[in-house]
């Protein structure tokens, strides 16, 4: 068995990046799946808050830049199956490097990978794919918010991510609040990005709640809007 690997990717920050990768992997995990979250945001990483997790040794900074073994960066969080590698939220001294290194990520997930059903990946917000496109069967999924700019840069993500031969899952239209008469619709959403299959995820105050408390909103509170969303996400991913 080899994990399935997904990389979470916009070109704009602040959409709900890191918000879906850890929803995503706590979702997956708690339906039994063997899960991996890679911070591999190494400007702004915000994963571990995501999961009050703080108080790690290692990170990914350390195995790029001082060659420390992967898995001893890998810890297992509170929720079963669920194990994450983190980014140093609080950089120290000599951990600029590792952000020219992610393009060597590829092969600390090779080592991994059979240990894990799928490996989540957050990232930064960027058009670079070349750090996904050398990972072996790796897909995508593109987040943006109901705006018709977020919609264009997604569109310029999704081509550049097809025409390096990455497969794209789906896009997640984050903060989707039907209040609002302009926002892209559905159909326009798949019109302007040339992505076909949808996920929709409602605005949700609560997700400030949740992070603040330290958990994902899946685990914080199951039958919230968001968190139905995320649910229905990640099983069509376990379905597929
Ligand atoms: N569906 C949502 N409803 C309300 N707030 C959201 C939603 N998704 C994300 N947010 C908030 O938006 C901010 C940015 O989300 P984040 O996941 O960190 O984005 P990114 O990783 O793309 O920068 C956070 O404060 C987060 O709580
Ligand atoms: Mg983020």
């Amino acid at each position: 068995m080899v994990a399935k690997v997904i990389a979470v990717m916009s070109p704009k920050g602040g959409v709900g990046k890191t918000t879906t990768s850890v929803n995503i992997a706590a979702t997956l995990a708690s339906l039994g799946k063997k899960t991996l979250i890679i911070d591999a945001n190494l400007e702004t990483p915000h994963v571990a808050i995501y999961f009050g997790f703080v108080g790690y040794k290692y990170s990914l900074e350390d195995v790029f830049n001082s060659s420390v073994p992967v898995e001893y960066a890998i810890y297992k969080t509170d929720v079963n199956n669920l194990h994450i590698l983190p980014s140093r939220v609080f950089k120290g001294r000599g951990d600029g490097n590792a952000r020219y290194k992610i393009i060597n990520l590829f092969y600390q997930i090779q080592k991994v990978e059979r240990n894990y059903d799928f490996i989540i990946i957050d990232s930064k917000p960027s058009y670079d794919v070349d750090f996904v496109k050398a990972i072996r069967g790796i897909s995508a999924i593109i987040v943006s918010v109901p705006e018709i700019t977020a919609m264009i840069e997604a569109r310029k993500l999704n081509d550049e991510l097809r025409s390096s031969g990455v497969n794209v899952l789906g896009l997640v239209m984050n903060r989707y609040d039907r209040r609002i008469r302009d926002r892209v619709g559905e159909r326009e959403a798949s019109e302007i990005t040339g992505i076909s299959n949808t996920w929709i995820v409602p605005e949700d105050k609560s997700l400030y709640s949740a992070l603040k408390q330290g958990l994902p909103v899946v685990l914080w509170d199951r039958k919230l809007a968001s968190s139905r969303a995320f649910f229905e996400l990640a099983g069509s991913l376990v379905g597929e």
